[in-house]
């Protein structure tokens, strides 16, 4: 296993879309045709299936040392309202360019730390959206909330309001590694806000562990993984660490290099994880996820439903998905559009009567196409391309380009298509980057992505 962790553990995309940001082609990219693809994009899909929003609530107060999110730190509690009312302003931009009244599919508010807000402020926010939005049958509403800061008040009020599912950073519970990414957070606390959620009627409660993270071992693992068992998650995110302190503002500085774990210890630590979950019944999606048999994310898998997107992975898709707030990225389908990525500029542009957008990506016919093997492989773990127009030269690039991978049992073609074995799991995102065509033109010639192991 090691002889294959150093073949292939290369800094790689996460690939929550396709093309990835760094790739995407900026030059031939405007707001007006941003505006253009996503009315043509909701006028397809808004009757038959509704639309997505992601809403970005950037601040927390305290900051994790491991935390790769667009997130402000401030404990000044002043700065939530002026917010709020700016998302709903850049709501109400897009509410004049829609046709009709849109119907919400999904909601999913991120952060930064949605329940750093005050449940009242949160109220306003969704009776702004809803006020010129319906809903559409088969809803799902969801949030990330902070174990130390989500109260029973902000549960309540956002289950009336239809909220179902919250994921709550956990990452770790050794306390060496707490300290270390600046974190503590008792047991505690995640147990008193899993199961008020539960309570109240939340029907998918997801907590976020991370593998990798500095002076993590085995043994402490264990342990974070026997704890979050006692408490039954109905999902579970196991995310590898990405390293990336290259990317201005992340804030990893708290430790140094050398209290990281190497590629072969980072390895163990999620195959133990793996094996553990799976000893308690969790099933793995795709990449970083667990989850119970009962649950939406792992019926969706059997069913051959599940998307990913900017988000990562989702049990519904819709066509258009609207991103609001600092730094968020909307998907209309045929472009990506990426919002300020600070509160200033964000707010700034919103006043002034604008989308905040300012870089984003047209999709080409072969962006398409690359685009729907990527989301193949990352979800169901295999692709065809059985009667497409797909270039014979790309099929033979990406069979050379794989043949290693063949070779050490990881991946098989059939005819017009590829496997992904279950030995080949772990390297998922090695077999996308064959079908990354615009990287593969471009290769970068400075860091941008983390390692994929
Ligand atoms: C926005 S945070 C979750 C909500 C809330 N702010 C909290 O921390 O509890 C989203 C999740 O992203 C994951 N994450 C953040 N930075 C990461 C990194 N560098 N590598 C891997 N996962 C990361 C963490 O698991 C985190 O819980
Ligand atoms: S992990 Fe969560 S609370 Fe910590 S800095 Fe990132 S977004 Fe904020």
């Amino acid at each position: 296993m090691n002889n294959l962790i150093q073949k292939y553990n290369i800094p790689g995309p996460r690939y929550t879309s396709y093309p990835t940001v760094p790739f995407w082609d900026n030059d031939s990219f405007s707001k007006q045709r941003w505006i253009e693809t996503f009315q043509q994009s909701f006028d397809e899909s808004n009757e038959a299936e509704g639309i997505s929003l992601y809403i970005h609530l950037p601040f927390c107060e305290a900051l994790c040392t491991f935390c790769a999110c667009n997130k402000r730190i401030t404990k000044q509690h002043s700065v939530e309202v002026p917010y709020i009312d700016t998302v709903l302003k850049e709501w109400k931009l897009y509410i004049d360019l829609f046709s009709s009244r849109p119907k919400i599919k999904e909601i999913h508010l991120g952060g930064g730390t949605p329940t750093f807000f005050s449940p009242e402020n949160l109220k306003k926010l969704m009776d702004g959206i809803f006020e010129y939005a319906d809903v559409a049958d088969g809803y799902e509403f969801s949030l990330e909330g902070h174990p130390n800061n989500t109260t029973r008040e902000h549960l309540q009020m956002l289950y009336d309001l239809g909220f179902r599912r919250i994921s709550y950073g956990v990452q770790d519970y050794d306390l060496k590694v707490q300290k270390a990414i600046n974190r503590v957070q008792p047991f505690e606390n995640v147990k008193q806000a899993t199961e008020e959620a539960r309570e109240i009627g939340f029907t998918s409660v997801s907590h976020d562990l991370i593998f990798g993270l500095p002076h993590q071992t085995l043994e402490g693992m264990t342990e974070t993984i026997n704890l979050t068992k006692s408490l039954n998650p109905d999902r579970i995110s196991f995310y590898s660490y990405a390293h990336v302190p290259w990317i201005k503002g992340v804030g990893q500085r708290g430790f140094q290099d050398e209290d990281l774990p190497s590629p072969e210890q980072k390895r163990e630590l999620y195959e133990e994880g793996k094996r553990m979950f799976e000893e308690m019944g969790y099933f793995e999606i795709g990449m970083d996820h667990f989850a119970l048999e009962h649950d939406s994310m792992y019926q969706s898998m059997k069913n051959h439903t599940l998307h990913r997107n900017f988000m990562g992975y989702s049990s519904s898709k819709t066509q258009l998905m609207v991103g609001l707030g600092v730094s968020s990225i909307s998907d209309s389908w045929y472009s990506f559009a990426q919002n300020e990525k600070t509160v200033e500029e964000y707010e700034k542009s919103i006043h002034s009567g604008e989308l905040s957008v300012f870089k984003g990506h047209i999709l080409s016919e072969e962006d398409l196409t690359m685009r729907k093997h990527i989301l193949n492989l990352m979800c169901n773990l295999e692709t065809s391309w059985e009667g497409e127009k797909m270039q014979i030269n790309n099929i033979e690039r990406i069979k050379i380009m794989l043949e290693d991978m063949i070779d050490d049992g990881l991946i098989e073609f059939k005819e017009n298509g590829l496997i992904v074995k279950e030995e080949g799991r772990p390297y998922v995102r090695n077999v996308c980057m064959t079908f990354d065509k615009r990287m593969i033109d471009n290769q970068p010639e400075t860091r941008i992505f983390s390692m994929t192991i």
